[in-house]
C-alpha cells in the first residue's frame, strides 16, 4: 500500500513516527508529512527532543525550547529542550522538600543527591519522556509527528516505561531516606503524626501517566511507525535487526520508506561511468529491499539535487511522497 493511502486509510493513527539510523531522512520525512497533512486541513504538530535542533534547520527558524510554534497554517513545530526540563524537575523536587519539611534551604546531602540523580542518563530520558507525555496527552492536534533521534535511542525510548520505573524506584529510595528526616523534623516540632504520604501518591500519579502515555505511543490502533532505509547493505541489515526488536516490544511497523534512490531513468541518458556504477550497485540493494521488506515498502523517494531545507523544498518533497497519482516517483514500484 502506498504511503499516501496508508495514512489516508487510517485516520485513527494520529501518532506518526519515522525511525531509522542516523542521517537517513527521518527529520526530512517528518517535516514533509506534517506539511502534507496540514495542507489537507489537519492540525499537525511535528516535534522532536533532539538537542541538535534539526527542525529549526529544516524550517529555517529557531524554535528550540520555545514550545509549539506555528510554521504555516495548521502546521506547528516544537523542539523540546531536555536540559531545561531537567532543571525544572530539580526545582520541583527542591520546592517539595522545602514545603514538606519546612526547611529554609535544601540540606546539603539532599542537594547532592538531586545533582547526582540529574546526571544519570535515566533522568534525562525520563525528563524527555515526561515532555513527550505532556505533548501527546494535551490532545490539541489532530496529528502528532514525532521526529525521532537515531535508531539506538528510539529503541531505548520504547523501553522508556522501564527506565521510568527505575527512576521511580530511585525516588522511592529517596523517599525512604526522607522518612528519616521527616521523623527528625517531627521530633523537633514535637509533632507525633507525620503528614499523608504525599510523595508516594505523587509517584502513583506519575506511574499512571506513564502507563497512559506508553499505551498511546505503542498503541497499535493510533500509532504509525515507518522505518526509513536507503539502498545500502549495512542499512538494510541494521533495519532488519531493529525491526525484530520492535516486534519484541510489540510495536507495529506501518511500513518502510526507501530514501535517496538515484533515479534509474538516468541510465538512459549519457551519464558518467561513476554514476552508472552507483545506479547498478543500488539496483542490487533495491532487489534486496524488495525481497526483505516486500509489500511493506510504502514509498521510494529519489535522491534530490540538493538537501531539503526551507518550505519550497519541503513542499516539493511532500508532493513526491504524497502526490496522488500523476507522479511517477514516491509510489511503490
Ligand atoms: N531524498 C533526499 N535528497 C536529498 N537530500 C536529502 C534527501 N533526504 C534527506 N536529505 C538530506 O539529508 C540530510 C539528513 O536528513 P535528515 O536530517 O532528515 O536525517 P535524520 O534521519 O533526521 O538524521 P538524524 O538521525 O541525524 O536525526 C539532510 O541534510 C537532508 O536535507
Ligand atoms: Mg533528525
Amino acid at each position: 500500500m502506498s504511503l499516501r493511502q496508508s495514512i489516508i486509510d487510517h485516520p485513527e493513527r494520529r501518532y506518526i513516527m519515522f525511525g531509522g539510523k542516523g542521517g537517513l531522512g527521518k527529520t526530512t520525512f517528518s517535516a514533509a508529512t506534517a506539511y502534507w497533512l496540514a495542507s489537507r486541513g489537519h492540525r499537525v504538530l511535528v516535534f522532536s527532543v533532539d538537542p541538535q535542533a534539526s527542525l529549526s534547520d529544516i524550517f529555517e527558524r529557531d524554535i528550540f525550547g520555545q514550545g509549539a510554534v506555528e510554521i504555516t497554517h495548521n502546521l506547528w513545530a516544537q523542539e523540546v529542550d531536555a536540559d531545561r526540563h531537567i532543571r525544572v524537575y530539580q526545582d520541583e523536587i527542591r520546592r517539595k522538600i522545602l514545603d514538606m519539611y519546612g526547611f529554609d534551604s535544601v540540606p546539603e546531602e539532599i542537594e547532592q543527591y538531586i545533582q547526582a540523580a540529574s546526571a544519570e542518563p535515566a533522568m534525562e530520558e525520563s525528563a524527555i519522556f515526561d515532555a513527550v507525555v505532556d505533548i501527546v496527552v494535551s490532545g490539541k492536534f489532530d496529528y502528532y509527528i514525532y521526529d525521532l533521534v537515531p535508531l539506538g535511542h528510539a529503541l531505548y525510548y520504547l523501553s522508556m516505561a522501564k527506565v521510568y520505573d527505575e527512576w521511580i524506584n530511585k525516588i522511592t529510595k529517596l523517599r525512604e531516606e526522607m522518612r528519616e528526616y521527616e521523623e527528625m523534623v517531627s521530633r523537633l516540632k514535637r509533632e507525633k503524626d507525620t503528614q499523608e504520604d504525599q510523595i508516594l501518591s505523587e509517584l502513583q500519579y506519575i506511574r499512571g501517566r506513564i502507563n497512559a502515555s506508553s499505551q498511546i505511543l505503542t498503541d497499535k490502533e493510533k500509532t504509525a511507525f515507518y522505518f526509513v532505509v536507503i539502498p545500502e547493505k549495512m542499512i538494510i541489515l541494521d533495519t532488519q535487526k531493529a525491526a525484530g526488536l520492535f516486534s519484541a516490544f510489540n510495536v507495529p511497523i506501518a511500513g518502510y520508506i526507501v530514501n535517496r534512490v538515484v533515479p534509474e531513468e538516468l541510465l538512459g541518458q549519457n551519464i558518467p561511468a561513476y554514476l552508472r556504477h552507483r545506479i547498478e550497485m543500488q539496483k542490487n540493494y533495491m532487489g534486496e529491499i524488495r525481497q526483505t521488506f516486500g509489500d511493506q515498502v510504502s514509498a521510494y523517494v529519489p535522491e534530490l539535487e540538493r538537501d531539503v531545507t526551507g518550505m519550497p523544498m519541503i513542499e516539493r518533497l511532500a508532493e513526491i511522497m504524497y502526490g496522488d497519482g500523476n507522479g511517477r516517483t514516491g509510489r511503490p514500484r
